[in-house]
């Protein structure tokens, strides 16, 4: 079994809060990610692919085709907006990277067609990140 992975890069701006809670409440849990007007990253997010290689191509997965998915299927969506008002697919959920990796994950699992989606991992900070298998 062979992991190829494909690292993609976006920036866009989010505020984590739950509407249930608090204003008090919400700068207790989510500091200074709650505040209003929201805030920053720059993100950086690896899809990994498991197969074998192809005969005839020796690809697991087209890394050219990966990178296409990736972009239409998320990046694009993602790239320079904010997560809480912007992307359909987000709507009513707190853009934690928690959160963003599963939307990625559902977002771009369909349209693996080579080796399977074995994990995404999404970089909040230089030393923050998830990583999500899909269950
Ligand atoms: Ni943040």
């Amino acid at each position: 079994m062979i992991y190829v992975t494909r690292r993609s890069h976006f920036s866009a701006s989010h505020r984590l809060f739950n509407p249930k809670f608090s204003d008090e409440k919400n700068v207790d849990m989510f500091d200074k990610c709650a505040n209003p007007n929201g805030h920053g990253h720059n993100y950086y997010l690896e899809v990994c692919i498991a197969g074998e290689p192809n005969r005839e191509t020796g690809y697991v997965i087209d890394l050219k085709k990966l990178k296409r998915i990736i972009n239409e299927q998320f990046v694009d969506k993602v790239d320079h907006k904010n997560l809480n008002v912007d992307v359909d697919f987000l709507s009513g959920i707190n853009p934690t990277a928690e959160n963003i990796v599963i939307a990625a994950w559902k977002q771009i699992v369909p349209h693996i067609t080579e080796g399977t989606l074995h994990s995404i991992r999404l970089h909040e900070t230089e030393n923050n990140f998830v990583e999500y298998r899909g269950e």
